[in-house]
Formats: structure tokens, sequence, C-alpha cells
């Protein structure tokens, strides 16, 4: 993936606890992959608190100064993009788009001040989904966070069911946050997906969080293996 495709933003490990129904008890104790995990602190931040996280990304292809300069590109085109529309959003934890900026920024900085020694350290890996390259079982938890569903227009339901059983291949529990587009519409493979994860003998729930910052995303998919 070129990175002029790319557009690098990411989230908080608080934001990916509450998207996911994390505790502490879970950061603590799984091993963790976050697929899709870009310029996001979680990683940096669950390894401060010597939990096991891995992240993979095709964005790791690049250096630190490449994505920090892309960030730099970029930052201002997302954040006129949200007060384009700022009526999609629910500013309710997040309350206005200086704190908005302010909050990714931080995460981005956070990433970027950890990215060369976790990547020494294995723990942000230039991969893509729908191939992963880990043995079978090597976690407790895969997580995707805003790419799965969220990019239904780019990615075909074939991509998401591919991607969906390498991440059950290599994780006994899979989460997905959000389910809807970028549209604010749920995903239209969502349906199909559960009916071909249940045909597995999968077990599939949907949950509510108390997470919602794109208004009307406050759900996630929660799949275990059979
Ligand atoms: C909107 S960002 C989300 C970043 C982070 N998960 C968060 O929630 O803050 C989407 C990420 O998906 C990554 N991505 C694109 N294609 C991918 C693929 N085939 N497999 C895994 N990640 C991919 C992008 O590079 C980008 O970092």
């Amino acid at each position: 993936m070129q990175l002029e495709n790319i557009v690098p933003w990411g989230r908080s490990k608080k934001e990916y606890m509450e998207m996911f129904d994390l505790t502490q008890e879970d950061i603590l104790n799984k091993k963790i992959l976050g697929c899709g995990d870009g310029p996001s602190s979680f990683n940096t931040e669950v390894d401060y608190d010597d939990g096991s996280v891995v992240s993979i990304d095709p964005l790791y292809a690049y250096s630190k100064k490449e994505i920090m300069q892309r960030i730099d590109e970029v930052a201002g085109e997302v954040i006129d993009q949200v007060r384009a529309n700022e009526d999609h959003f629910v500013w309710k934890n997040i309350p206005d788009l200086e704190s908005l900026e302010h909050i990714r920024i931080e995460a981005m900085m956070e990433f970027l001040m950890d990215y060369e020694d976790g990547k020494e350290e294995g723990r942000y890996v230039n991969a893509s989904l729908p191939e992963l390259p880990f043995e079978e079982g090597s976690f407790d938890l895969a997580l995707s966070s805003h790419f799965l569903f969220l990019y239904s227009e780019h990615m075909d339901e074939a991509f998401h069911k591919e991607g969906i059983d390498e991440m059950l291949r290599v994780a006994k529990e899979v989460r997905i946050f959000p389910l809807l587009t970028l549209t604010n519409e749920r995903s239209p493979h969502i349906d199909t997906v559960i009916r071909h994860l249940q045909a597995q003998g999968c077990h599939t729930e949907i949950v509510r969080t108390g997470y919602e910052f794109q208004k009307g995303a406050n759900e996630m998919l929660k799949i275990t293996r059979a």
C-alpha cells in the first residue's frame, strides 16, 4: 500500500478499552493482536502497562519520519472533514473539535515515540489482512478498530470473511468496532459475515458499548471460535 493512500489517524488505549469493553485485567493477562492499529497509542500504552500486544498495519512499512510527515499532511484535512460533518458525531466524551485534534495528535505522538523500539521488539509488524504472519492460536484476542466494516465500500464481503477467518485462526476471540460504514450506515456485510461464522460453529454476539463518537456507532461484534 502506498503511503499517499493511507490516512494515519490513531485512537488511545482509553478509547480502545471503551470500544471493546476491555478491563485492565484483560490488558494485563491477554495476548492481544491489533489489526490495522495504524498510529494509535493502544500498543504503546499497553506496553507501558506490561501487557502483551502486537499490532499489524501496512503503515509499518514506512519509517518514523515518513509517517510523521504523512500525519502532518493529513491532520488538517481530517479535522476539516469532521468540521464539515459535525452533526455526524456525538460531542460528549470528546466535547469539541479542538479536544478531538488534541487527543488524536497526542495519541499519534505517543505512538511515534515508541514506534522504532516497538518495531525492533516485534510489536509493530508490517502485514495486511486478509493474511497474518502468525502461527495458529498465537493470541487470546484479535481486535479491529475502525478498519473492518467501516470501509465496507472499499472492501467486499469476501475480504471481510477471509480477514475474520484469518483473525480467528490466530486468536481464540475476535472483536470488531464499529459496525457502521463511513457514511454512518450499518455495514452491508454484517449479516452475511455472521451467517458465514455461525455456519462454522462460531459464537457471535453484537454487544452495545459505552463508546460512541461517530453517531450510532456504539456496537461491536464479538466472535468466539468453535
Ligand atoms: C482509520 S485507521 C484506524 C487506526 C486505529 N485502529 C484506530 O482505531 O485508531 C485504519 C487503519 O487500517 C490500516 N489498513 C489498511 N489496509 C489494511 C489491511 N489490509 N490490513 C490491516 N490494516 C489495514 C490503515 O493503514 C490504517 O492505519
